[in-house]
């Protein structure tokens, strides 16, 4: 179906190297999400370079000799930080949706350096600890720590017993996501939330606001909040104008609590469509992390930033989509599209945006070229939309109640 679907493209659709379609039920349509990798242009490789070494000055002028710290509740080790200079714990990463996919590839790459200890902020307890043993990461590198995104107070009780723990937080990485692509109907937090939206962006909004002040406090050399994006939900890329594309309006539905009971389920006011539900999240959580830039990069030094993968076409994210599809995607992603990037590669994609010194920039959505190398890519309009992002910070501080 897929396969089709990739016929049927227009020749001005002349897709370029990494691209990647994961097509809706209707394929012919090409309706539904899609994920979708650009080429890099040449004037953005020449941005890049230039980034790199920038953000590399920075980072040594910003973070001047590295202290001596008391260890906390981690076994010391010695990790070579930037100038040579050496700092006596592991660094503390937070993520969630570490139970699978890109969550737990990145999860793999950290804690095998043994320069981090990873929380993995799940659901599911069995599954996680299942899944952390079968990708081997080592007992004294892990804990998992339960997290329901779909629950406003299991993000509190998350937030108390992360607080608990004595761990300093270092980097904080809202990874996890739900994408319901046939569903007919909608279904809800324990909040009453549309599901998509509620949890991948109120939920890790929540989050990442009860969790900011650990984030200053903490003393390590870089510490960075980053909040996974996609492809999909910006309209300046093929993917994120195939059908529907994300668009949240004028917040009216998001304003209303996206209940469906005295507001429409979706963040425009428009009907429930799963696919749209997932891409509106997704510019939810990119204009996230730019509104917290503004607010908070230049008092506490904290990195935001977001970034797309790759298209990750093996990972659960498609789950609920129809059995073909699921059979199909992946090698229409290797063969045709070219766009495909596996677990392993994405999660040091997503490690190398915690740890990498050359990625302190802040406010910044990362991508990859075809070679692997990191660049600032751009969003789309309505996702660098300076005036949305502070309404949609607004609307959901009142509606996680912190407003
Ligand atoms: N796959 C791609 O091509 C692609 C492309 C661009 C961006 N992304 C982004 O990458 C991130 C990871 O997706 P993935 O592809 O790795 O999919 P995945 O394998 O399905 O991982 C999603 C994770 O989110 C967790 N999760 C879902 N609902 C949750 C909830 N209510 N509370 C806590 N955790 C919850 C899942 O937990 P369970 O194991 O309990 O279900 C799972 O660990 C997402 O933000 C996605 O938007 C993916």
């Amino acid at each position: 179906m897929a396969l089709q679907a990739a016929s049927l493209l227009p020749s001005a659709f002349a897709i370029p190297k990494e691209v990647c379609f994961p097509l809706g039920k209707t394929s012919a349509a090409l309706k539904d999400s899609s994920l979708l990798g650009v080429s890099l242009s040449e004037h953005l490789k020449a941005d890049f370079s230039a980034s790199v070494l920038r953000s590399k000055r920075e980072f040594s002028q910003r973070i001047g000799p590295v202290r001596a710290q008391a260890v906390v509740t981690t076994p010391a080790v010695n990790q070579a930080a930037p100038e040579g200079k050496k700092t006596l714990r592991k660094g503390c990463v937070v993520i969630t949706g570490a139970s699978s996919g890109l969550g737990l590839a990145t999860a793999k790459a950290l804690a095998e350096t043994g320069k981090w200890h990873v929380i993995m902020a799940c659901r599911d307890f069995l599954k996680t600890e299942r899944a952390a043993k079968s990708a081997g990461i080592a007992k004294e590198n892990y804990t998992v720590l339960h997290l329901d995104l779909a629950s406003l107070d299991s993000v509190r009780q998350f937030v108390d017993n992360f607080k608990r723990s004595g761990r300093p937080l270092d980097v904080l990485v809202c990874n996890a996501a739900v994408y319901l692509p046939t569903a007919k109907e909608p279904t809800f937090t324990a909040e009453g939330f549309e599901l998509s939206v509620g949890t991948n962006h109120l939920g890790h909004f929540l989050l990442s606001r009860l969790l900011l002040d650990d984030l200053k406090q903490s003393d390590y050399p870089s510490k960075r909040l980053i909040i996974v994006g996609s492809i999909t939900g910006n309209t300046n890329t093929l993917a994120g104008n195939v059908p529907p594309k994300a668009n949240l309006g004028d917040l009216r539905g998001l304003a209303g609590g996206l209940n469906g009971l005295n507001s429409s389920v979706m963040i425009d006011g428009g009907d429930f469509d799963g696919a749209k539900a997932y891409k509106d999240s997704k510019v939810c959580n990119m204009l996230t992390m730019q509104e917290f830039h503004r607010r908070y990069h230049e008092d506490t030094g904290i990195t935001f930033a977001s970034l797309y993968p790759g298209c990750i076409a093996t990972t659960g994210l498609f789950r609920e989509h129809i059995p073909l599809f699921r059979a199909l995607f992946p090698p229409f992603q290797k063969y045709i599209t070219k766009g495909f990037v596996s677990e392993d590669e994405a999660g040091k994609r997503l490690a190398q945006v915690v740890t990498d010194p050359s990625l302190t920039k802040s406010g910044v959505y990362w991508s990859w070229n075809k070679d692997s190398a990191s660049f600032e890519n751009q969003l789309s309009q309505e996702a660098s939309d300076a005036e949305k992002a502070r309404k949609v910070w607004e609307v959901s501080e009142k509606l996680v109640g912190l407003a």
